[in-house]
């Protein structure tokens, strides 16, 4: 495969055009209307007097379609447990939640579930009935999921899925866009693995490749970054997290520094393959502090700290935010 390396800085005229071109050659949303009709919803439910504070979390990874009529594709490595950890987090701190997750990942209040079938779990003995084991089986699901169905009920959780970086990036748009009158009572935690490169559209082959037609040769155009119109122009005074994931410690740090300076982040979440769910390190303009979990409790997360930190520095933002205006 061919990678059009996009490791050189591209102007800010040419990463507008991009970001135009992905948006206007994109496949539309088979659900766009639905998906608009449910965030004006939600927005204006947790919007004052009723509401607070809204976070969107990102979560899982976004693949990369080969062909239109999708067989093959490149995927973006995230079990989605760190959004779905966080959200159950930020629920619990007061905010309402909007899920942008990929199909099939991780969710909150389910990421406890075992991944075989849970019937696998009971031993049948003579004495229990598979009626009986199938009757814990659905308490259990019941207890888990009750947290999950409250949140949706109460219009406090609203979970929006994708798949692909088409999806992913049309549905982050119409979210941000349509969280730009929270100001900074808007909050983007962005912890999906969102594609560097992708086919476009309109130069994708239709059907499925053929292997008789020997070594696959495909040239692959860089995503443009979607953080610096995120800040710039579709929710320019919302509170931004964004995240760093690198595989070798010793290059993790400064690629967090170069992304809080390059998109203007608030914050940058920087964490590393192998160690991240015991620990994480959040790079400010004033600092870098470490967060790990409590290796005291069993059950502890690195995202109960991390998500308590970040509330402190929302609240802080939004004090200054209203001072200054
Ligand atoms: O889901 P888990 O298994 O629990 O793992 C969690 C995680 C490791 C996936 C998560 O903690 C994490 O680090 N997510 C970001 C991974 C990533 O894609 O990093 P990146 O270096 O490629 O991107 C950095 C930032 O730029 C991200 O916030 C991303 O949203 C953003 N980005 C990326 C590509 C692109 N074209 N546009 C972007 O704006």
């Amino acid at each position: 495969m061919d990678l059009v390396n996009g490791s050189q800085e591209a102007p800010q005229e040419s990463l507008d055009t991009d970001m135009e071109s992905f948006f206007e050659t994109a496949p539309p949303l088979r659900d766009g209307l639905d998906i608009s009709r449910k965030l004006g919803e939600f927005i204006e439910l947790n919007s004052p007097p009723t509401g607070e504070r809204i976070v969107c979390v990102t979560s899982g990874g976004t693949t990369v379609p080969l062909e239109q009529r999708c067989v093959r594709y490149i995927d973006n490595f995230s079990s989605g447990h760190r959004g779905a950890a966080s959200t159950e987090y930020f629920l619990k701190a007061g905010y309402a939640v909007i899920f942008l997750h990929r199909r099939g990942t991780c969710q909150p209040y389910c990421r406890s579930l075992p991944e075989d079938s849970l019937l696998e779990c009971f031993e049948l003995t003579e004495e229990s009935s598979v009626q009986g084991v199938f009757n814990v089986k659905c308490d259990i699901e019941k207890h888990l999921n009750s947290h999950l169905s409250q949140a949706v009920e109460q219009g406090l959780l609203l979970k929006l899925p994708f798949t692909t970086i088409f999806e992913y990036l049309q549905i982050l748009r119409m979210v941000a866009t349509s969280m730009k009158s929270l100001g900074s009572r808007g909050m983007f935690y962005l912890a999906a693995a969102v594609s560097d490169f992708y086919v476009p559209w309109e130069s994708m082959v239709e059907h499925k490749i053929q292997s008789a037609s020997g070594p696959l040769d495909m040239r692959l155009a860089q995503v443009p970054k979607m953080l610096s119109m995120l800040r710039k122009e579709w929710a320019p005074m919302a509170f931004c997290i964004s995240f760093k994931l690198e595989t070798d410690s010793n290059i993790l740090l400064k690629k967090a520094d170069m992304a809080l300076r390059k998109y203007k982040m608030h914050m940058v979440v920087a964490n590393e393959l192998l160690s991240r769910k015991e620990e994480v390190t959040v790079v400010t303009s004033s600092g870098r502090i470490t967060v790990r979990r409590d290796k005291n409790e069993a059950d502890a997360d690195v995202e109960n700290p991390l998500i308590k930190l970040l509330e402190e520095r929302h609240s802080t933002y939004i004090q200054e935010s209203n001072t200054t205006n």
